[in-house]
C-alpha cells in the first residue's frame, strides 16, 4: 500500500520469529522419520519386511522367522537333501511349480529357491493352515514307509518335499508358499521383498 509505514526493527523480528519455527518444523519432522527408518512391532506384524539371520543354521537344519504374524521356515538343505527332489517327481501334484500363486518367479526352479541349499517358505499349511512338522531326514516314517524328507502337517496328514513341494493323495492342494525373499549377504535374507525389489 501506498501509505504503508515501513517498521525495519519488526520486520527483523518476524524474520527471525519465522526462521525458528521453520527449524523446529524440520525437527519434528525429521524424528518420525528416522524412526520409520526401523519398523516397529506393529508395522511387521502388519507387513514390513524382516531381516533373518543365517549364519548359524547347520546343514540339515530348519530354523522358522517371524513375518507378518506367520512362521517362515529356513532349511539349510544338504546335497543329500537336494538330490531327494528329483526322485519324489512322480509323486507330487505340482513337482514343476506351475501354481505361479506358491512362488515368486525368481523361485520357480528345481529347488524352488534362489540358491539351492536355501529353502524359505511359509510354514502354513495349504489346507487349513496348521503348521507342518519338520521331518529332515530320509528314513521310514510310520506316515510314509518311503519317506525322502520334508514336512510333514499332523492335522490331517499332509506331506511335503524338501523344497515344499505337496505328494499327490493328501488334503492340501498346493505346495508351500515361498515368500519373497533376497540375499543381503552369505548370513543375511531379508523376508518380505524380493531381489531388487521383486515382489
Ligand atoms: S491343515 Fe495341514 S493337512 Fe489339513
Amino acid at each position: 500500500m501506498a501509505n504503508e509505514v515501513v517498521d525495519p526493527g519488526r520486520r527483523r523480528f518476524l524474520t527471525a520469529t519465522t526462521s525458528v519455527v521453520g527449524a523446529v518444523g524440520v525437527v519434528c519432522a525429521a524424528v518420525p522419520f528416522i524412526k520409520s527408518w526401523e519398523p516397529s512391532a506393529r508395522a511387521k506384524a502388519a507387513g514390513a519386511p524382516v531381516m533373518a539371520d543365517i549364519g548359524k543354521i547347520e546343514p540339515g537344519q530348519k530354523v522358522s522367522f517371524g513375518w507378518r504374524g506367520m512362521p517362515v521356515f529356513v532349511v539349510n538343505r544338504t546335497p543329500q537333501q537336494l538330490a531327494t527332489l528329483p526322485e519324489v517327481d512322480a509323486r507330487l501334484k505340482d513337482p514343476r511349480s506351475d501354481n505361479a500363486d506358491q512362488q515368486p518367479a525368481y523361485a520357480k526352479n528345481e529347488n524352488r529357491s534362489i540358491k539351492p541349499e536355501w529353502l524359505v517358505v511359509i510354514g502354513i499349511c495349504t489346507h487349513l493352515g496348521c503348521s507342518p512338522e519338520y521331518y529332515g531326514v530320509v528314513k521310514p516314517e510310520p506316515f510314509d514307509p518311503d519317506w525322502k524328507g520334508g514336512f510333514f502337517c499332523p492335522c490331517h496328514k499332509s506331506r511335503y518335499d524338501i523344497a515344499g513341494r505337496v505328494y499327490d493323495g493328501v488334503p492340501a492342494p498346493a505346495n508351500l508358499q515361498v515368500p519373497p525373499y533376497h540375499f543381503v549377504s552369505d548370513t543375511l535374507i531379508q523376508i518380505g521383498v524380493g531381489p531388487q525389489g521383486a515382489a
